[in-house]
């Protein structure tokens, strides 16, 4: 199976550009913030403290988490709720940055994430594909933009769907999990030594996505 490994900080614009490729290759696109905020969603309706390990530990291993293609689109469900739009909050962004520091919670959702990879071929993002889930990708791309771009980027997409946001916030939200991310002890966010940097900062999407075509020729 082919696998290609897109990882980077949140808002660089992974999913975006990841589900373009997938779609030209007939790869499967998986989005695994997708399930760490799956998880996140359900320890929020449990009423859980994000910061007890035990009780988040224990709320993973029952959550009955799925993930599901409809149309070719990666739809995400807690039992037979479809959440996919409910994970999309700036509170479950959040909380999902929280409880993926969790070694029960990453454990889970990479052995999935592995075994997806073992039945297709895969353009994957995240934070740990290059470096954890998937170290012999064909192809490793690390996608980062200043903290500025992915926060205007972020707010553009607010505004566009007419939902309240503050530019200032979304900054201070975007700095406090790039942190979140790069400073956990488990599977942080980093450039895999093999992997291809792309700064995305001063690029198209048109731009970012024939650039990588290159890389995969
Ligand atoms: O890509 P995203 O913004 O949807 O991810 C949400 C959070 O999930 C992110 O802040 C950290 C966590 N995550 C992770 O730890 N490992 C991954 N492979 C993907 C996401």
């Amino acid at each position: 199976m082919k696998q290609i490994a897109i990882d980077g900080p949140a808002g660089a614009g992974k999913s975006t550009i990841a589900k373009q490729l997938s779609a030209e290759l007939g790869y499967v696109y998986i989005d695994t913030g997708a399930m760490y905020r799956t998880i996140a969603l359900y320890c929020l309706k449990n009423k859980a403290d994000l910061e007890n390990e035990e009780q988040i530990s224990a709320l993973c291993s029952e959550a009955a988490i799925d993930i599901r293609y409809i149309d070719g689109v990666q739809h995400m469900f807690l039992a037979e709720d479809d959440v996919s739009d409910a994970i999309r909050t700036e509170e479950v962004s959040q909380a999902a940055s929280t409880v993926s520091k969790y070694p029960k919670v990453r454990t889970r959702l990479v052995e999935m994430q592995r075994e997806l990879a073992s039945q297709y071929n895969v353009v994957m993002d995240g934070r740990d594909i290059g470096t954890h889930v998937l170290p012999d990708a064909s192809l490793k791309i690390y996608l980062t933009a200043s903290v500025e771009v992915r926060a205007e980027r972020r707010y553009k997409e607010y505004l566009e769907k007419g939902l309240p946001c503050d530019l200032e916030e979304m900054k201070k939200d975007i700095a406090q999990r790039d942190h979140n991310d790069m400073t956990r002890e488990h599977s942080p966010l980093k450039k895999a030594e093999d992997a291809i940097e792309v700064d995305t900062s001063h690029m198209t999407i048109p731009e970012v996505v024939e650039k990588i075509r290159g890389l995969i020729k």
